[in-house]
């Protein structure tokens, strides 16, 4: 079955947009993944086609009302009722690759794209959308956060990333590792020179130096990310000392 977007916004016209491009462009063209932009508007039903009124409490800027919200919900549910159901929020957890691996494995998503100050609350409660953030940043709109999420999700799918851009040893990947450093020719270039190791032809070498990088890498970058490396392996019986593998 093919695995399904179903995005709601106030701007259908940025779709695909940069989907439509490249690799996930290309996976959109051969079928191996489809979207749809609902235009939210469509879904209004006054003569001005609100979508959006003032705040109960008072302040500024304008929220997105729930009847009209729920209406293009409605649509996008029932033609995708098995889909997870995304609400883009700064509020949301924090997306990341085991989500994505996640959202990639099922059959698809419904997004909700918020505008201004966001949805009404009782709207995200009363269809049980997850609310996913894309990071600790306010966006103007959820649309960039929409197409950020396919994109990490379609190069996930099937057949989409050939094996030469294979996924398991990037960064974030089960292990949790950051990747380590890439180079190509020239060998030599303003003076820098490539790591020996990775001239050398060594496979198991180049395998334990490339290991080394990732923790190194990990460990001084993200500190988090190398605190749950550790735990991760400890419950594997890995080491619990914290040191990296030998270079
Ligand atoms: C200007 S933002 C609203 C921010 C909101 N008033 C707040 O302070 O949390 C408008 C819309 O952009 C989207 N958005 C903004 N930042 C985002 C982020 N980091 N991740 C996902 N969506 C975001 C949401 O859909 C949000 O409803």
């Amino acid at each position: 079955m093919t695995w399904r977007a179903s995005v709601l916004t106030l701007f259908p016209e940025m779709f695909p947009g940069p989907l439509g491009l490249s690799l996930a462009g290309k996976a959109l063209r051969d079928g191996r993944w489809a979207l749809e932009a609902l235009d939210i508007r469509g879904f209004a039903t006054d003569r001005h086609r609100s979508v959006d009124d003032t705040p109960f409490g008072g302040g500024a800027g304008m929220v997105m009302r729930p009847d009209v919200v729920d209406a293009a919900l409605g649509a996008a549910i029932a033609a995708q009722p098995a889909a997870r159901r995304i609400y883009l929020t700064p509020r949301g957890r924090l997306l990341d690759q085991a989500l994505v691996r996640e959202l990639a494995a099922g059959p698809g998503v419904i997004l909700l794209c918020g505008r201004y100050e966001g949805v009404d609350q009782r709207v995200i409660e009363a269809r049980e959308l997850e609310e996913v953030s894309a990071g600790d940043v306010v966006l103007s709109g959820g649309e960039v956060a929409a197409i950020l999420l396919l994109d990490a999700c379609v190069r996930l799918l099937p057949g989409v990333m050939g094996a030469a851009d294979s996924a398991t040893e990037e960064s974030h990947g089960p292990e949790g590792l950051l990747e380590y450093p890439h180079y190509t020719r020239p060998a030599e270039w303003q003076g820098r020179t490539v790591p020996e190791v990775l001239l050398s032809g060594h496979h198991a070498e180049v395998a334990k130096w490339r290991r080394a990088r990732a923790e190194e890498a990990t460990r001084t970058r993200r500190p988090d990310l190398w605190a749950k490396h550790l735990n991760r392996n400890a419950g594997e019986g890995g080491r619990l000392d914290g040191q990296p593998a030998a270079a």
